[in-house]
């Protein structure tokens, strides 16, 4: 059937790319292919169980408060980990945050630079 044929080529035309508007998203780092990392699905669910009991309302530690995207943009800076305080507190050889916990483990604090790095999107 000929509809059928006109489907199957589009959607091998999706499947390659060829979509239009497909310019590659903009990598922070070029030698290393990374996956983009979601706000919603990975950081905020870690600052949720390991950080946001101390970190939220009146009584937020040290006025920090992490419970929401707004929240946590305002100790991060956009594009560069290392310049994030809050990816400083969680991160080295002896992290500050989570206050009275195991570190995060590093595949956690990866995941924590990969977002800040790709832009700390809303996403
Ligand atoms: C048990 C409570 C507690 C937990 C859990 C906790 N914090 Fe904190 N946080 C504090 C306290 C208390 C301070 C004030 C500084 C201090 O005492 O070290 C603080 C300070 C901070 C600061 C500001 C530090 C500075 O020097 O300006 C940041 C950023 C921060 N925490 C991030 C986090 C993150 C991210 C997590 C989760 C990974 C987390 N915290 C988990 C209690 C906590």
């Amino acid at each position: 059937m000929k509809l059928g044929v006109v489907g199957a080529a589009a959607s091998l035309a999706a499947a390659l790319g060829c979509g239009g508007g497909s310019k590659a998203p903009v990598a922070a780092s070029p030698a290393e292919a990374v996956q983009e990392v979601s706000f919603s699905a990975f950081i905020a669910p870690v600052l949720a169980t390991k950080c946001v009991r101390c970190h939220t309302g009146e009584r937020a530690a040290d006025g920090v408060k992490l419970a929401s995207y707004e929240e946590v943009i305002e100790h991060v800076v956009p594009g560069d980990a290392d310049s994030s305080h809050l990816y400083e507190m969680i991160s080295g050889p002896q992290p500050k945050m989570p206050k009275g916990s195991a570190a995060l483990p590093e595949r956690t604090q990866q995941l924590f630079r990969d977002w800040i790095n790709q832009g700390a999107k809303n996403n």
